[in-house]
Formats: C-alpha cells, structure tokens, sequence
C-alpha cells in the first residue's frame, strides 16, 4: 500500500525545529497533526512535500525521495498553505484553473475543472470575484479547491479549517475524506480538536517532537482468506476481475470498533500554559 514515510527527520536551523521524526502516513487515511503553535507542524508539512530539505533523514513517498534538490514538489503533491498562496488579484476561478494548467490540463477543461471544484466548497458563486476581496474563509475554500482539484496522490493541508466556522469545517472535513477514500495520502495540520476527532489518524509534536502516535493497524494482507477456498493458478493476473456473481470468500474482517476506539484528544497539547490565547 502506498505512503507517505519520514525515517530519521530532523531540521536544525540553529536550534532542531524537528528531531527524530519516523512516521508512516499511508494512502487512504486522514492524518491529523496537531501541537501548539510553534512546535513544528508547518516545518514538517515543507520536509513532507518537499519544499525542504531535511537536515538529516528522508521524506519518500513509495520509495521515492519527496527532496527533489529544487524545492519543488513533486507533482504527486498538492498542498493547501497556511497563508493559502493565492494571486490576490486574479479571480477564485483563476487561482484554481493555474493549478491544472500547471499541469498540462488545457485552459477550458481547467475552468470547468476549476468551477466544479469552487463548487465542492460552495463558493461557485464567487468563481469571477478577485481573490483580494474575500473575506478570509473564502480565501481559504479557494485554496481548498486549488489543492483539491489536481487529484494528488499526497495531499498536505496546513490548518485549512482555521478561518471556516462550523458548518464549513464539516464540509471540508467530509471534501478531504473523499481525498483519502480515492486512495490519497490526507495530512491536515490543525489546532482543532474537532478536526483531531473526525480523521483516522492523530500524530502530534511538540517542540518539534513526536509525543502523540496514534494510527490505526494496517489493514490484513488480502489475499490469505481468498487463496485459502478458492485457489487460483500461480500465473493467474493479480488483476483478474471476480465475477460479480460470485462474491467470493468473506474479506478479512475489519478490526472491531472497540479495538480500535476514535483517537482521545488531550486538549493540552494544543495549547501552552504560556500561550493561553490559542491558535497563532
Ligand atoms: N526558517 C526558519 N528559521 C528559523 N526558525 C524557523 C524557521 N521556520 C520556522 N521557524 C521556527 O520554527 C518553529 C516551528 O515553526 P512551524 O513549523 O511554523 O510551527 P507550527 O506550524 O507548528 O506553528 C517556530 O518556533 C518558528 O518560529
Ligand atoms: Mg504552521
């Protein structure tokens, strides 16, 4: 199964801003990563996507090293940035259509592309409106759907709930769900607990370090339970359909819900007793 794997990462700009990070991030989870401001989360994001450079250890993705020695991602990366990286003075739908013109879609397919993906965030409407005049939690749905739109293999989002308010944050939790079931890798820095609860998964840092790694066992190797009643010749493709008729062996059953309760929230790692004012 694909992922996301960190091995050693640290980054010293003077002093660590991350030590010793292992992690495995696999494709079709929502990861929450939370820690007080300060402790890391963005600078992990950059090491992730390959924005930065590790000072030690490696970021890869299915082997492949995120560092590409430019500071460019690679194109199976989108992020969706803190300070949302818009143009502020083309429009909503702009903004999104360059991030498919990017990559090689054409200019009507990318409005179209782009107009779809405003409307996930309901804020079609405002498609023609220049980027400088929203408010900033429709700065902040725009960047969403920039992110969103391009169909990436990894998806980083840093705090991307920050500015919405309830209603909206479900939305964009259940639009970055749809994200991990089409088989992406879903990180969403956050301060939220809310946010927290509703993923799969929860890491947290502090001061640039992990004290929180809570992630669901990895899912049973599938085809024991096949093999076992209905045993296939060895040349047979792996990708040979299963008729539909037949269902076939029951699949390995998933992990009981008591086995695997929703991650506890420890809302003291979300703030310090120095830092009573909450998110940065
Ligand atoms: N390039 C840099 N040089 C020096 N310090 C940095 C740099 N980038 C971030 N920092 C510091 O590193 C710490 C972690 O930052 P960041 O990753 O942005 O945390 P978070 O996203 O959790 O708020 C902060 O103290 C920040 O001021
Ligand atoms: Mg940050």
């Amino acid at each position: 199964m694909s992922a996301l794997r960190l091995t050693g990462v640290s980054y010293v700009v003077g002093r660590p801003l991350l030590e010793g990070i292992d992690l495995e991030l696999r494709a079709g989870r929502l990861t929450a990563l939370s820690g007080p401001s300060g402790s890391g989360k963005t600078t992990l994001l950059s090491i992730a996507g390959g924005l930065l450079e590790p000072t030690t250890g490696t970021a890869s993705y299915d082997g492949a090293p995120m560092w590409l020695g430019t500071g460019d991602p690679r194109p199976e990366v989108a992020f969706v940035l803190q300070v949302y990286g818009l143009v502020p003075i083309l429009s909503a739908r702009e903004n999104v259509s360059i991030a498919l013109r990017a990559r090689g879609v054409e200019p009507a397919e990318a409005d179209e592309r782009a107009e779809a993906a405003l409307a996930r965030f309901s804020i079609a409407d405002l498609g023609d409106r220049q980027v400088e005049e929203l408010s900033g939690g429709q700065m902040q749905r725009v960047a969403l759907a920039r992110g969103l739109c391009v169909g990436a293999q990894v998806l980083l989002a840093d705090e991307p709930t920050s500015e919405l308010d309830e209603g909206n944050r479900g939305l964009v939790l259940a639009e970055l769900r749809r994200e991990a079931e089409r088989g992406a890798v879903v990180v969403v820095a956050t301060h939220d607990p809310a946010v927290v609860e509703a993923c799969d998964d929860h890491v947290a840092l502090d001061e640039g370090r992990l004290v929180r790694v809570d992630i669901g066992p990895a899912p049973a190797p599938e085809p024991a339970a096949a093999q076992a009643t209905a045993p296939a010749p060895a040349a047979a493709p792996v990708t040979e359909p299963v008729p539909a008729a037949d269902p076939g062996p029951e699949p390995a059953p998933e992990p009981a819900p008591e086995q695997r309760p929703a991650p506890e929230v420890d809302h003291a790692l979300f703030r310090r007793p120095s830092d009573p004012s909450g998110p940065a």
